[in-house]
């Protein structure tokens, strides 16, 4: 019940007040300041907190937890902090464009042999969503054509926030089929034809937040070719590589063949969950140009951007993150670590679906083992995701979309008989 009168709030209208002195002035300088609603993810964990039921279960913050249901800090990275600490280094600003050896690390990291780096300008971001915002911006102010954005329907539910406050139109091309929770490949062919030439087209480089549901290596042939031939522009949001299946080659496979297929790209890398440095904001932006003139010209256009945002990125995370990019030894074991990570996750799916069969659920469970990365779409609707909540105390985002990282060896039956119960 509590939980129903949250969601209530939560989609109540926003409440505009003023109030006024008998002078006429207003009381306060933000008295015309309306209640915004609550962050839809936070807003759950915050009711997963108050619920007292023991056998409670958090699925829906996008942080990977490890069997224990514990936040997992990786050894590598303990290793890298020791190293650093050891250095006595000094804690000068970077410059604008960031810490140097975590700006070349990331970029190979990203391209490998497909990268030129006299083409390219990568600056270092506030992860993710720095990047992604300084990309909108980018493409706000340079971009020579359409400064419209079409995003995959459904995505990250902070892209449209993102590009629209960046200043761009945010519009939408099909990519999820419902009735097979898989890849809707011709919708989605069949848009990008459509889109006007000249647009800008994100694209989730690997893991697809919030589906789980990635393109086939011949559907990203498909697409490449077709953005090509339509002129369209590509940004890739790459914020799991290496995390979706424990390979990072694999992951990075859309955006070489991309770069091979000779597009420039946009292209927003995050190292929160590969290297499980969530809060240190540790990212990166690269713009690819067309001569190494172009190259430098984005590049100070990057800094002009920057400069007034938060004059330059913070040292600690992109140090150790250029620790392990750099350190052979580092870097191996990091490679373990990622990929017993991404195992974790691709176990728990295998034992999600079987728990559930062996349940006697007559449903198709096989997307919960075809999707990929931190994220499955249930396909659980509204009604079923209110009920598995109230009723199971399991707790996912109203799309039905669980965080395969926090489901474990302890409950994965009892959110298996929970999905059960509310499908059935
Ligand atoms: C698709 C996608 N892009 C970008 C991000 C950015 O994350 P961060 O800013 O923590 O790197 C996320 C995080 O959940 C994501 O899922």
């Amino acid at each position: 019940m509590a939980l129903l009168r949250a969601w209530t709030r939560l989609s109540a209208p926003i409440h505009v007040s003023r109030t006024f002195s008998t002078t006429g002035s207003t009381s306060s300088w933000w008295s015309g300041v309306p209640l915004g609603p609550p962050d839809p993810i936070l807003g759950i964990t915050e009711a997963f907190k108050r619920d007292e039921n023991p056998n409670k279960v958090d699925l829906g913050a996008g942080t990977y937890r490890d069997d224990q249901g514990k936040p997992y800090v990786l050894p590598v990275i303990r290793k890298a902090e020791q190293r650093i600490l050891d250095r006595k280094m000094n804690k000068e600003y970077a410059g604008i464009p960031g810490v140097e050896d975590f700006r070349k690390g990331a970029a190979k990291l990203a391209f490998a042999d497909c990268h030129n780096e006299s083409l390219s300008s990568t600056v270092q971001t506030l992860s993710g969503t720095g990047a992604l915002r300084i990309g909108g911006v980018f493409l706000q102010r340079f971009f020579p054509h359409n400064k419209v954005i079409y995003l995959p329907t459904p995505s990250w539910g902070n892209h449209t926030p993102i590009f629209k406050d960046s200043g761009l139109e945010v519009k939408a091309y099909r990519y999820y089929n419902k009735a097979t929770c898989g890849f809707d490949s011709n919708g989605a062919l069949e848009d990008l034809k459509s889109i006007p030439e000249q647009s800008i087209v994100l694209l989730h480089a690997c893991a697809h937040n919030p589906t789980g549901v990635d393109p086939k290596p011949e559907h990203w042939q498909e697409m490449s070719h077709i953005i090509k031939s339509r002129n369209l522009f590509p940004f890739f949001d790459m914020a799991y590589q290496g995390f979706a299946s424990g390979d990072l080659n694999r992951d990075a496979y859309a955006v070489r063949l991309f770069l091979r297929d000779g597009h420039q790209i946009l292209l927003a890398q995050s190292f929160a969950k590969n290297m499980g440095l969530y809060g240190e904001r540790a990212g990166h932006l690269t713009v690819v140009s067309g001569s190494p003139d172009e190259a430098k010209a984005v590049e100070s256009q990057l800094k002009i951007i920057i400069r007034p945002m938060y004059s330059n990125p913070p040292i600690n995370g992109a140090r150790l993150a250029a620790e392990v990019l750099n350190t052979p030894e580092l870097y191996d074991q990091w490679l373990v670590e990622l990929k017993g990570m991404a195992d974790r996750i691709i176990s728990m799916r295998t034992k999600l679906k079987g728990h559930l069969e062996a349940l006697g659920s007559t449903k198709d469970w096989s997307h919960i083992t075809d999707q990929i990365g931190m994220f499955c779409f249930t396909g659980l609707d509204p009604d079923q995701v209110a009920r598995i909540m109230n009723e199971f105390s399991v707790y996912l985002t109203k799309d039905g979309r669980i965080s395969m990282a926090g489901v474990s060896s302890k409950n994965v039956e009892y959110v298996a008989n929970a999905i059960h119960n509310v499908t059935k």
